[in-house]
């Protein structure tokens, strides 16, 4: 089945030129890139992205620094993509995301995680049609 997600490479990973690294271990996994872009989000987006968060007490702070600069927004395809992304991203706080992932590997506070990979299939349908247009998003085959 084919199933697709939405990836962000944070502000804070562009800077750091972790933007490589990232593609590289969705690559090297074996999932397919069918979209990508790279962005300043806008606060209009990130509300909507965010739209669950609106009451936490990060939330303005979170928004701040998703505006501090270009985001790498892709949409990455394949089997089970949303769960196996999040098990290669690793948990929301870096205190507790497993070395070898890209959290574990690359960061150490929750407000600065360097990565958004969607929660759940449905969550993957909503944001990525918040972040890309359907003509931005490519289906290519894989030659035997
Ligand atoms: P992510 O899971 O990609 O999406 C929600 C984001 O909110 C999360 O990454 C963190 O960047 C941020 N976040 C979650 N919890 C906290 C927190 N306690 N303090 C600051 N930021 C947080």
């Amino acid at each position: 089945i084919k199933e697709r997600t939405l990836i962000a490479v944070k502000p804070d990973a562009v800077q750091r030129r972790l933007v490589g690294e990232i593609i590289k271990r969705f690559e090297q996994r074996g999932f397919q890139l069918v979209g990508l872009k790279m962005l300043q989000a806008s606060d209009k987006l990130l509300s909507q992205h965010y739209v669950s968060l609106q009451r936490k007490a990060f939330y303005s702070s979170l928004l701040y620094y998703m505006t501090s600069g270009p985001v790498v927004a892709m949409v990455w395809e394949g089997p089970n993509v949303v769960r196996s992304s999040r098990l290669m991203v690793g948990d929301t706080d870096p205190a507790t995301a497993a070395p070898g992932t890209i959290r574990g590997d690359y960061c150490l506070h929750i407000s600065r995680n360097v990565v958004h990979a969607s929660d759940s299939v449905e969550g993957a349908q909503r944001e990525i049609s918040l972040w890309f247009h359907p003509s931005e998003l490519v289906d290519w085959d894989v030659c035997d």
